[in-house]
């Protein structure tokens, strides 16, 4: 059986409800990004919109799960000003040597989800098995579970040996994204 950890990042629950499920229908174990600072109070939306803007890698605490023990490690992000979030920018920097294979997911309000998946694809280095972008309206709706088991089914259906470092499929260029 593939061996899948989600992770995620989630400051109003939108990225949290998702990646519930995905774990939930792949039996995968699951772990949330944390922030050092919390950011629910009257300042976070700010700081959070200038550290997306900036491609800040905010601190945030110590992974609990070793990425490299996945066969598929699954990272979700809210979009923030058309990127990636802070903390989850954070946890790639770190982590992302330790990928196997990858898939990405994102929750949004209105727009930028194209870019957000292209952008993780660049800051791990490598393609994703499966992609999935939810917008905040569609989370309860009919649409997201038709889309959901598609992204979950992709998941464990995919094989080991989908990538290696070194074959060169694709190539990433991470200067544009601050790495
Ligand atoms: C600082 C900030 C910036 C945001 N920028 C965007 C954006 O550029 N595009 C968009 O579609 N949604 C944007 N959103 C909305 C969130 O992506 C969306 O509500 C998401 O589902 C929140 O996830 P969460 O509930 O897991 O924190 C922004 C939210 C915040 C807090």
């Amino acid at each position: 059986m593939t061996k899948i950890l989600v992770l995620y990042y989630s400051r109003t629950g939108f990225t949290r409800t998702i990646a519930r499920q995905i774990a939930g229908a792949c039996s995968a174990d699951l772990e949330p990004i944390e922030d050092v600072t919390g950011r629910n109070h009257a300042g976070g939306y700010v700081r959070s919109a200038i550290e997306a803007a900036l491609h800040v890698a905010t601190p945030i605490r110590p992974a609990k799960h070793v990425p490299s023990d996945y066969d598929i490690v699954v990272i979700g992000t809210p979009i923030w000003c058309g990127n990636v979030a802070s903390p989850v920018r954070s946890y790639l920097k770190r982590q992302r040597r330790q990928f196997h294979r990858v898939a990405f997911f994102c929750s949004y309000g209105g727009s930028g989800h194209a870019k957000v998946l292209r952008d993780l694809e660049s800051l791990c280095g490598r393609p994703a098995v499966a992609t999935l972008a939810v917008a905040d309206a569609d989370v309860t709706g009919e649409s997201f579970r038709d889309r959901l088991s598609e992204f979950t089914d992709a998941l464990k259906d995919s094989d080991r040996s989908y990538w290696r470092p070194g074959r060169g499929e694709r190539t990433f260029d991470t200067s544009t994204i601050g790495l």
